[in-house]
């Protein structure tokens, strides 16, 4: 297969991932939310992730919490359409895997066969091995997600650096071991220290994908609209904008307002 060209041919697996780390080649992942952005990303993108940020970006919650089953079966089937050669993740939301595995089961099944998803992807640690590695028995490919995860955040209090001391580090990459030997195929590192990413890249077989833990992880993920300087809610430190999109929006709204006021649109040549 070829990376990082416009000619993409075959379809990135499990397999795929794991032999890029091997090869040292970075992984490039983004999220989606439908199909429009889905068919943009996968000209390029080894991973397309359905994130339980859409929570957030497209449905204008404050967290992730509120996302519900329904929501991200809906939009996994939207991306899903135009997704032929990315690997397409999709989150599994807020206490669709903590009540017992059986659930978690349940709901991974759901994404995976109502979804389209390839992969499903929960956050935490050895309290959610049980539940990944019950998925991944009956052939359901896990991502875990270590750090500052989203869904905990009242728990946490805030957005802040997670794992800066000693005990949580520590903690930290217990986890990500546990989560190993569970059967996760892949481990999102969020806001953790550069340097704990990179300990905890190295020293795991599976690949590391990074959002806010520095450049060592064995790829990247961000959120789309923050990259292209559309959501404006937030700015977090680790997000590189490469454009300014809302202020493009803005301006082309504003001219199509002005031009209607106007009578300037449509013209004769866009009249029949
Ligand atoms: O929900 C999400 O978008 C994520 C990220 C890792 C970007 O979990």
């Amino acid at each position: 297969m070829e990376y990082g060209t416009d000619e993409r041919k075959g379809k990135v697996s499990v397999r795929t991932l794991l032999k890029m780390k091997r090869n040292g080649e970075k992984i490039s992942a983004l999220t989606a939310y439908d199909a429009l952005f889905a068919s943009f990303l996968d000209e390029l993108m080894d991973i397309i992730l359905v994130g339980d940020s859409l929570g957030m970006v497209m449905a204008g919650y404050e967290t992730t919490i509120p996302v519900n089953m329904d929501q991200m079966i809906l939009h996994t089937q939207y991306v899903r359409r135009e997704v032929r050669h990315a690997m397409l993740v999709a989150d599994m939301p807020f206490m669709s895997y903590q009540i017992s595995p059986e659930e978690a089961l349940r709901n991974a099944g759901r994404l995976f066969q109502e979804g389209g998803a390839e992969a499903v992807k929960l956050e935490g640690g050895r309290s959610v091995a049980e539940a990944v590695h019950r998925c991944v028995e009956a052939g359901i490919p896990v991502m875990g997600h270590l750090g500052l995860t989203p869904q905990s955040i009242h728990t946490f209090g805030g957005w802040q650096t997670r794992a800066k001391n000693q005990d949580e580090a520590q903690r930290l990459k217990e986890d990500a071991h546990i989560l190993q030997e569970a059967g996760i195929f892949s481990l999102v590192l969020e806001k953790v220290p550069a340097t704990l990413a990179e300990d905890v890249t190295q020293s795991l077989d599976i690949p590391t994908i990074g959002i806010g833990a520095g450049p060592q992880t064995d790829g990247q993920i961000l959120v789309t609209q923050d990259l292209l300087g559309m959501y404006e809610k937030m700015k977090p430190k680790f997000v590189r904008k490469y454009a300014e999109l809302a202020g493009i929006i803005r301006e082309a709204l504003k001219q199509y307002h002005q031009d209607v006021k106007s009578g300037a649109f449509p013209s004769e040549e866009e009249s029949f």
